[in-house]
């Protein structure tokens, strides 16, 4: 009998990629596109949900092609996505009624500081597990029905359908006007502000703060069941599973059980650490959030420590300072010094995610000297991704009571050497990374392959999990505390910038 394999569609802040997987969890072939990135206005975030849509249609095939396999060697399709970013359609046509809102996106910083002036932060966070903030999907939502002319009213008669860019690529997948699901994951309706994280149901008190009609809304799933089958793309595949490309990330790093913990490196960087069946509420800024669901089962919860600003930094520094030409570059660049020369670069570009949830800080350099080259300004740039980690993690610690003993990691910069030595040492924790790096569509396959009995059980994909690199700690104490010392002075400082 012919091989078999598992899709995983990710699609992610910059690009859309499909990956098949093999039996063992081994790469077979990867497609990959980039999408444009649109920025109408200061602090303003957009996507163009038909490109990403075409984007699917291209890399699916692709990827297939490049395997040298037929669809009918397709078990199954899982889905994992850039979480809160939002689209609107009408679903008769299809077509988005804007651009869609990308989570990096602060135009709702009005409606997210008066939800905190009127005090209602705490509930929504007791409700939701999250804070009001300009981060999530709910004021994003809110935003498009007052600001689109006419939009409120189609929304009202239900000829406009909501989604997260889940639900998007199912509808889209599944038939679009002609029939498709309109259903999202509990990992990703745990993002929107909407979804009470006990029931896993849209709550009714939070559709009302922000205005937004139940009729729009998708039905909320597990993580792994057949949501349905592929009319386009991968005709007669089943699609299997969905979860946010976080909560894909922990699941595709294995992280199972209770006190497991991963973070992700990307765009921004995503600390998550599995609580089991106990919800966890943060008093130290971090998100309780849906781990993951397979259907049948009870939800697995997660505390996460969101950080908006890490491997965009990178991309900045290469794209609008012009500093590298490449983004492994920067890793030669820092090491054409021996320290950060006393500079510091605090990037708060949308405000500053966990543990401060600040929307209105913007980023900072601090500690120029004429002695400080671009050498030095590549290794702040480093540094500032190891020491928000460490912010996270001893939120993480305080949360949860459990100290940390060794973190997993993936994501693009989980290449770079220097970097990864140095989260060891601030983090003070040894820190390993997988064989496979892939682990966000690694987990949207995994949980794809159970719903359809590819792979029997949890069990079985831990054997998967084989370790590439390690880093351990080689800081002296009395440095580590310094440096953090001085970075959290930085930080302060991008608080003080804000007018008052
Ligand atoms: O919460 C945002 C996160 O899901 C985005 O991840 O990897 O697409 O930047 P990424």
């Amino acid at each position: 009998m012919a091989e078999r394999y598992v899709a995983a569609v990710d699609q992610g802040t910059t690009s859309t990629r499909c990956i098949l997987f093999d039996q063992g969890g081994r790469l077979v072939s990867v497609a990959q596109r980039e999408h444009r990135q649109h920025y109408p206005q200061p602090g303003w975030v957009e996507h163009d949900a038909t490109e990403i849509w075409r984007n699917v249609q291209a890399v699916v095939p692709e990827a297939v092609r490049q395997a040298g396999v037929s669809v009918d060697q397709v078990v199954a399709l899982g889905i994992t996505n850039q979480r809160e970013t939002i689209v609107l359609w009408d679903r008769h046509t299809g077509v988005p009624v804007a651009r869609a809102i990308v989570w990096q996106d602060t135009r709702t910083d009005l409606i997210a500081s008066t939800l905190e002036e009127d005090g209602r932060s705490a509930g929504m966070r007791r409700t939701t597990g999250l804070p009001p903030t300009t981060y999530f999907s709910a004021p994003k939502v809110q935003w498009l029905l007052e600001n689109v002319r006419g939009l409120r009213e189609r929304a009202d008669r239900g000829d406009v359908l909501f989604g997260t860019m889940d639900t998007w690529l199912v509808w889209n997948l599944t038939g679009g006007p002609r029939g498709g699901r309109h259903v999202t994951d509990v990992t990703n309706a745990s993002r929107t502000l909407l979804m009470d994280i006990a029931t896993l149901e849209w709550d009714p008190g939070q559709l009302a703060a922000f205005g937004i009609p139940r009729v729009v809304l998708p039905e909320i799933r597990s993580s792994a069941e057949v949501y349905g089958t592929a009319s386009e793309v991968l005709p007669g595949v089943r699609i299997a599973a969905a979860l946010g490309d976080q909560q894909a990330a922990l699941f595709g790093q294995t992280c199972f059980d209770a006190g497991e913990a991963k973070c992700t490196y990307g765009t921004g960087s995503f600390l998550l650490l599995n609580t089991g069946a106990e919800v966890v509420t943060s008093s130290h800024g971090l998100l309780t959030t849906v781990a993951f669901h397979l259907g049948g089962e009870r939800p697995t919860y997660a505390l996460e420590g969101s950080i908006a600003i890490t491997g965009s930094l990178v991309q900045w520094f290469r794209d609008s300072l012009g500093l590298i030409r490449t983004a492994p570059e920067i890793e030669t660049l820092a090491r054409t010094v021996d320290d950060n020369g006393g500079c510091y670069i605090v990037p708060a570009f949308s405000g500053l995610f966990a543990p401060h949830w600040h929307s209105e800080a913007r980023g900072i350099i601090v500690g120029l000297t004429s002695f400080i080259t671009k050498g030095h300004l590549a290794r702040a740039v480093l540094e500032a991704t190891a020491w928000q980690t460490r912010e996270v993690l001893d939120a993480m610690d305080a949360d949860s009571g459990l100290a940390l003993t060794g973190l997993k990691v993936d994501g693009g910069m989980t290449s770079n050497n220097l970097l990864m030595q140095f989260l060891a040492d601030v983090l003070d924790v040894p820190v390993a990374r997988p064989m496979v790096s892939e682990t966000v569509s690694l987990g949207a396959a995994y949980a794809a392959g159970l719903a359809v009995g590819y792979w029997p059980d949890l069990q079985g994909l831990r054997r998967n999990w084989h370790r590439a690199g390690q880093w351990t700690p080689a800081m002296d104490p009395a440095t580590r505390a310094a440096e953090y010392d001085n970075w959290q002075r930085a930080v302060q400082r991008t608080f003080d910038w804000v007018r008052p």
